[in-house]
């Protein structure tokens, strides 16, 4: 590192400790974070020693002039934050996933960045887990001939988890471009995910460059949910973030693969995997090839998840450049395309809303040492419990 850089929170909630470990990592100086939320801002000044802290993003950004802006709002606030930042001037960006929620907030938060030179990167920092790479680095050897097909199942939303496993099958091949998405959708309940209405299930048969496929599940079956299976025509991978397989003719069976760590030390979340995220995005920053993460990776990602809706939407296959610039789940809503036979909005992570939280009770159990999220889970059930 040639230089000392600082950077700034945005989103003072469960995520954002995450960052803040990588950032603690990787030598990076925390000058300030933001959020609406007095107590939020708070708990960070006092238990990370940060010395500034504002109300909004554009009260830090006319004040603070950090190198680097975590943003870790809810997905609908990924956007403004990032466009914010970028026409402030800073070097770099860490944005959460999803991206966006539309393929047309991506794709200008990726010109806005360009624009301004500022790096965008988003988290999904999976991307640095050791499972992943060995996968990856095995498909490039040729380990199991060509690649064929990439299977995976996942849960609590396309959104939220879906698009780390999009993201993954994608870097596990090199990120090839996507030809065509035929998906279907069911969404029988009004299912909200951090307030954006998502799917009771989806999935998807993605086609790649090369005619690799990627077969997508998410809310339906949930066996060896996070597992990849990659197929080739000679051999077999299966990979999670902490454990890789190899089948092929030399393998005499299943051959565990040595990660050079072992699975318990592996961090899919904060830990080492952000502290490395952080790295490579400084080394980029310095002239260094672009991030793993990239935005305009991510944005391929984006364009994926909106063609299995728009595919739903429009009952056809959906090929490549994706013209539709919208939320299609959104858009189906709207033309009455997805009525819920269940009445009655619930959103998945709700419990995740601060406000009007007993802070008293949050910070007894904070001093146990629980997690943010475990903490608003824990708060939430107590008071349905309470109301019966
Ligand atoms: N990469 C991963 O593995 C991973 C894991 C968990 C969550 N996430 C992502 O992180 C994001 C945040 O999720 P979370 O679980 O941390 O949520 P959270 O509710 O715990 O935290 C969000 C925080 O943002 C604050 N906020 C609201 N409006 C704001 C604004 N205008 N400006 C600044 N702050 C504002 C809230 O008060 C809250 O403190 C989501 O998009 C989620 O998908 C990613």
């Amino acid at each position: 590192m040639s230089q000392n850089y600082t950077a700034a929170i945005v989103g003072c909630g469960d995520i954002a400790h995450h960052h803040v470990k990588g950032y603690q990592r990787a030598g990076v100086e925390l000058v300030a974070v933001v959020d609406p939320l007095e107590i939020a801002r708070a708990q960070y000044r006092e238990e990370y020693g940060i010395e500034r802290d504002f109300a909004s993003v554009e009260e830090m950004l006319a004040e603070v002039a950090p190198d680097i802006v975590s943003v870790c709002t809810w997905h609908l606030l990924h956007p403004a934050p990032t466009i914010a930042a970028a026409r402030a001037g800073v070097k770099g960006v860490i944005c959460e996933k999803p991206m966006a929620v539309g393929l047309g907030l991506a794709d200008e938060m990726v010109a806005v960045c360009e624009e301004h030179g500022t790096r965008l990167v988003i988290s999904h920092q999976r991307r640095f887990t050791p499972g992943w790479e060995k996968a990856r680095e095995l498909v490039q050897s040729g380990a199991i001939g060509q690649v064929q097909q990439v299977e995976t199942k996942v849960g609590a939303g396309l959104l939220n988890c879906g698009t780390h496993v999009i993201d993954g099958a994608r870097f596990m091949l090199g990120d090839p471009e996507t030809e065509w998405v035929m998906g279907a959708v069911e969404r029988q309940s009004e299912r909200f995910e951090r307030d954006t209405p998502i799917e009771d299930g989806s999935m998807a048969l993605v086609h790649m460059a090369g005619g690799v496929q990627f077969l997508l599940q998410t809310d339906l079956d949930m066996s060896e949910a996070w597992h990849f299976f990659v197929r080739g025509s000679g051999g077999l991978i299966d990979a999670t973030e902490t454990r890789c397989r190899l089948f092929n003719e030399a393998s005499g069976g299943w051959q565990e693969q040595d990660l050079g760590v072992p699975a318990e030390q592996i961090d899919v979340i904060g830990g080492k995997a952000n502290e490395r995220q952080t790295r490579e995005l400084i080394a980029w920053i310095e002239g260094g090839p672009e991030h793993r993460g990239s935005g305009r990776r991510a944005r391929e990602t984006v364009a994926v998840m909106m063609a299995l809706l728009e595919s739903a939407r429009q009952h056809r296959v959906v090929r490549f450049p994706l013209q539709e610039q919208g939320y299609p789940l959104e858009l189906m809503l709207q033309e009455g395309k997805l009525e819920p036979a269940q009445k009655g909005r619930y959103d998945i992570r709700g419990y995740l809303n601060r406000e009007g939280v007993d802070e008293g009770e949050y910070a007894k159990l904070r001093a146990t040492g629980m997690g943010h999220h475990q903490i608003m889970r824990t708060l939430s059930e107590r008071e349905e419990e309470r109301n019966g």
